[in-house]
């Protein structure tokens, strides 16, 4: 049976979490989702598009629409463990093994919408080397939703950001994932030359 697939809910949000069911909550506010899309329709860098932690696609063929190369990674396995740096007063949910979608829902859903199929990789992202993204990167969206998560996506990707590339972070003020706000701000400390914006409870990133 599919584990429960809880909606997120930014820090003013007066949503409940969504008990199980076949078809998920969208992950992304409608806000969150134009601010996204603005970040990226202004972005003047080369290159691809890349999404750590695709689940099943709902913004994805939202990137899809811009026409550049689509590079999706995701373990296809749900949420990884929570580590000490998730531990939220906020609540329990978000357990291992929850936001679960194949590899293969993935696709249908690029193939219903009539869009070119994306290169996707199923992987945890620790597992993933920098020759499974590709060299030059122009705009990535990480909504891995925890703090080794969204770490290891930000090692992955900044190093092969184009110049004036952009990343944008999800949940930076999401109240029931703190370990976000906490790789985001420990990635900034650590890299003075990137700089953040906050929108809609998305972190952009810019050098
Ligand atoms: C909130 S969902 C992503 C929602 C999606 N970006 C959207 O806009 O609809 C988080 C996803 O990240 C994936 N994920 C989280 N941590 C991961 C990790 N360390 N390695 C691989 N996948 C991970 C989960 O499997 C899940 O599908």
């Amino acid at each position: 049976m599919k584990s429960p697939q809880p909606k997120k809910q930014a820090a003013q949000s007066t949503k409940q979490a969504k008990p199980t069911s076949q078809q998920a909550p969208e992950q992304v506010s409608a806000k969150e989702r134009a601010t996204l899309l603005k970040a990226l329709q202004v972005t003047q860098a080369q290159g691809p598009i890349v999404e750590m932690g695709c689940f099943q696609g709902d913004t994805s063929v939202l990137l899809a629409k811009f026409g550049r190369p689509l590079y999706l990674y995701d373990s296809f396995a749900g949420l990884p463990p929570k580590t000490t740096e998730d531990t939220s007063s906020a609540g329990q949910n978000f357990r291992a093994g929850e936001l679960y979608a194949s590899k293969k829902q993935l696709l249908e859903r690029f193939h219903k919408a009539h869009l070119p199929r994306p290169f996707v990789k199923k992987a945890w992202f620790a597992d993933l080397t920098p020759q499974d993204l590709p060299d030059q990167i122009a705009f990535a969206f990480l909504d891995g939703d925890f703090y080794d998560s969204i770490a290891t996506s930000l090692a992955l990707v900044t190093p092969k950001i184009a110049p004036r590339g952009v990343i944008v972070v999800h949940d930076y003020q999401n109240i029931e994932l703190p370990g976000v706000a906490k790789a985001v701000n420990q990635f900034l400390a650590q890299n003075p030359n990137w700089h953040l914006q906050v929108r809609a409870d998305l972190a952009i990133l810019q050098k």
